[in-house]
Formats: C-alpha cells, sequence, structure tokens
C-alpha cells in the first residue's frame, strides 16, 4: 500500500488514509490531532470545509466513481 491512499467514495467524500498533511493557501498546516484518516469534501456542501460533515447524503449528491487512465500530462513551457 502507498504511504498515502485517496479513495474516492461513490455519492460522497474523498477518504484519505496514510501519511499526510493538510495545507491551507497560505501554507499553514491544518491541525489534525494526530488523525491517519480523514475525508475532504467534494460535493460542495460541507459547512466544515475542506472537510466533509456529511451534508452530501442531505444534499443528495450524487457522482459514482470509477478509476480510469489519464492521458499523459502536457509538456511544461
Ligand atoms: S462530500 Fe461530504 S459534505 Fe461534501
Amino acid at each position: 500500500m502507498a504511504a498515502t491512499r485517496i479513495t474516492v467514495k461513490d455519492n460522497g467524500p474523498l477518504r484519505i488514509e496514510g501519511d499526510f498533511e493538510i495545507l491551507d493557501p497560505s501554507g499553514a498546516t491544518f491541525g489534525l490531532a494526530g488523525r491517519t484518516a480523514l475525508s475532504l469534501c467534494r460535493c460542495g456542501h460541507s459547512a466544515n470545509k475542506p472537510f466533509c460533515d456529511g451534508a452530501h447524503k442531505a444534499k443528495g449528491f450524487v457522482d459514482q466513481v470509477q478509476a480510469r487512465e489519464l492521458p499523459p500530462p502536457k509538456p511544461q513551457v
């Protein structure tokens, strides 16, 4: 298993597990109180962004996910 695993949940959040840190745009680190797993909102409805608070269920967020190959990255100029 990779040091960090992110699982995209059907109709729900991004579940992140392992060794990670979460930064705000200024580079400041969120204090995670020792958590090694948490969920990040991808529905846009959480009142506690960037973390999931379960609002996706009440809002009826629907997005089924299946792993796929991405195209190669564009060359940097
Ligand atoms: S994914 Fe759970 S509140 Fe947005």
